[in-house]
């Protein structure tokens, strides 16, 4: 794949990355380097921009760099909680199925799963269109080894990158699709990491989104305002797509299941 990694101490350098990051039967381990010469590790396929942990502002944020709910994620909560919270069965393959409905991945097209954690959607879109590109990213190392596990036990390739969504390192126009699955709700500044994907989107691309709404039901909004201490945010639908609106966004599909929300977005 011809990816390219903005640098994040100088805009206008590139990073280059190798088609070997991706392939990971094969421990790539090593740096890579802009073209101004600052240079970053690479840990077991794993490109760390980021060095130093970033600074906590929420519980959520917190406990999603603890291994145990890195390991724990995906298996115990992920599969299941989408039934759990839309109130009827929506099993993981429901999901995936409107994932690559609704982005359509193309062969040679580059996808970006921004705040990954064990990489579902990278690892979905993969896994349906063999040929594209895609971009796993977390701030969290630990949610990134175990998403790299877990593609490699799946035989899938993706570059693994530890970055902020809030400073997305690439450049304008990088990507025909973005997905985002549940983090909306968890990051501490949202809109910044709107205003990123509005930036490295492609005018013509599709951002796939699935993300929690405020419950109608008093209990659930007196539950939702006890997770909010940890730092979970909730909006109506009507809140977010003003959210997605300000960022450059339009909503191009929705679907409401209970409290959960898929959205399709296309830059306005
Ligand atoms: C709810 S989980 C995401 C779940 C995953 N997308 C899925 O579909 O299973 C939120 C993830 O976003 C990451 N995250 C939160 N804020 C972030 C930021 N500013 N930059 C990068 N990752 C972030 C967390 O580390 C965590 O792994």
């Amino acid at each position: 794949m011809k990816l390219e990694l903005r640098s994040p101490v100088n805009e206008r350098a590139g990073i280059h990355i190798p088609d070997e990051i991706a392939n990971l039967n094969m421990p790539f381990n090593g740096s890579v380097c802009s073209e101004e010469g600052d240079e970053y590790p690479v840990k077991n396929n794993i490109i760390d921009l980021l060095g130093e942990e970033p600074e906590f502002t929420t519980l959520a944020n917190y406990s999603n760099h603890w291994k145990l709910t890195a390991s724990l994620y995906e298996d115990i909560w992920r599969k299941r909680s989408l039934s759990m919270l839309s109130g009827e069965d929506f099993p993981i393959e429901k999901e995936h199925e409107l994932l690559i409905e609704w982005t359509a991945p193309k062969a040679g097209g580059k996808y970006l799963d921004i705040g990954c954690s064990t990489a579902l959607y990278a690892r979905a879109l993969k896994a349906a269109r063999k040929e594209a590109n895609i971009v796993a990213l977390d701030f969290s190392f630990q949610m990134l080894e175990e998403a790299r596990l877990k593609a490699e036990a799946d035989e899938t390739d993706l570059v693994f990158l530890r970055a902020d969504g809030r400073d997305l390192p690439f450049f304008s126009k990088t990507f025909d699709g973005l997905v985002m699955g549940g983090t909306l709700n968890e990051l501490s500044e949202e809109l910044k990491v709107l205003y990123e994907a509005r930036r490295v989107i492609k005018q013509d691309g599709t951002f796939f989104m699935m993300h929690l709404i405020k419950s109608d039901a008093w209990y659930g909004r007196l539950l939702q305002e006890s997770v909010g201490l940890g730092g979970i945010k909730f909006w109506t639908v009507k809140e977010s797509n003003k959210l997605f609106e300000q960022a450059g966004f339009k909503v191009s599909q929705q679907l409401v299941r209970g409290i959960v929300c898929f959205t399709k977005l296309v830059p306005n």
